[in-house]
Order: structure tokens, then sequence, then C-alpha cells
């Protein structure tokens, strides 16, 4: 499973690409509103950090906007992807903009019927928001599992982005049930590397070096 970072925050994306464990970024509205920058300077700055699909999201809701935000976002660099909302609209500028060789990820997906219809309108990844169904009593895992195993009995290009992460246990489970991969915020990733155990282990390394090298220096 690959691992993307779901931040619009230049730093936090500099520091996850240090560690060599993020091949991808996924924003949202809300992510780069946080940030208070222009956002197609911001976007074009992550988009030159990061090598891999960096997702941008279209603010219309209407056929006609999307698909001109999304033309003009495409025009920043290679690698954005344009997240467009699961809406009957949404659709239809997923099947323009896939024929015109625009990525899509079709995003707020909440079950395995409106991430089939994305697969089938040509997204080239859809994502389904398990953190925001847990939180209404929901397994929002199942619907990752389901809509991997529906791309997989049919043969569909369209990869599976498990979103809306709100703790490691969320990544080990969209792993096992074979999502392509998981958007990771970046206080989860870090939460990922964090083990008491390590840190009680590494002390005790260091101690009992030091006790012997004391002893060996007489
Ligand atoms: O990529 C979607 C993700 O950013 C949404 O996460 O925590 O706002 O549900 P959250």
């Amino acid at each position: 499973m690959e691992l993307y970072l779901d931040t619009a925050n230049v730093d936090e994306i500099r520091t996850a690409l240090e560690w060599g464990v993020i091949s991808g970024v996924t924003t949202n509205p809300t992510l780069v509103a946080k940030e208070k920058r222009p956002w197609k300077e911001l976007i074009k700055e992550i988009t030159s950090l990061v090598p891999g699909p960096v997702s941008a999201e279209v603010l219309s809701l209407d056929y006609e906007g999307m698909v001109r935000e999304a033309r003009e976002l495409a025009a920043l660099a290679p690698n954005v992807v344009i997240k467009i909302p699961i809406t009957p609209e949404g659709l239809k500028a997923v099947k323009t903009l896939s024929r015109e060789g625009i990525k899509t990820n079709v995003t707020l997906v909440f079950s395995a019927t409106q991430g089939l219809l994305a697969a089938r309108a040509g997204a080239s990844f859809v994502s389904p928001f398990v953190g925001r169904l847990d939180d209404v009593s929901n397994e929002g895992m199942e619907v990752v599992a389901d809509l991997v195993m529906i791309i997989e009995n049919y043969g569909l290009p369209t990869r599976v982005i498990a979103a809306s992460i709100r703790h490691p246990m969320h990544v080990l489970e969209a792993a096992r049930a074979g999502a392509h991969i998981a958007t990771v915020p970046f206080g989860v990733l870090q939460a990922m590397i964090r083990h008491p155990l390590t840190d009680v282990g590494i002390k005790r390394f260091l101690d009992d070096w030091e006790k012997a090298k004391s002893s060996l220096q007489g």
C-alpha cells in the first residue's frame, strides 16, 4: 500500500518526503484554506516538491465550472490530480476529464455504489472517507474493502485511496483491506512511527553500552 500525505502544509510535506515514506499528497478546500496562501501558488509549490500525484479539489458544483477549474488546475503541473465530489455533475465532469487525459480523484465517497459509479465514469482514484463514516457509526473500512473487491472483480483501473484517516489503526486496517493508497494526516504519520517500547529499547541499549564502556575504561 502506498501512503499519501493529507495536507496542504509544505513544511509537513517536506518532512514526510525526507522520511522517504510518502509518494503523493491529497488536499481539499479545508486543508488549503488553513494555509492562508493563494491557492494556485500553493498547489504549484506542492507539485514542485512532490514527485507523485497531488490532488487539488474543484469548488464549482456545476459541470461547466468543474471542467473549467479542472483544466486550469491541470495546467499548473503534470502531477496535479483533480478532486471532484461524487455528484451527477461530478460524474459528467469525470467522464469528460478522463477522455482528455486529466486524472481525477472522486472524493466525499461514503458508499461502495458511489465508488463504483466513479470508477465506471473513468476516475483515476476514488476516496472513501473512513473517519467520517465511523463518526456516524458506519463501518467506514467496509466501504474500502468492498471497493477494492469490486475493482479487482472487474479489473477496473481505478485506485482506492482510504481517506479521512483518524489514527494508525485506520492505516493498518486499510492495508489489510487491500486499499491501494491511504492518505494520512501528518499527525497520524508521526503516531505511526512512535512506540513507547522503541523509546525504552533505545534507552536500554545506550545505558548498557555506557556501563560496558565505563567498565572497559577501568
Ligand atoms: O482527503 C480527505 C480528507 O482530507 C478528509 O479528512 O478528517 O476532514 O474527514 P477529514
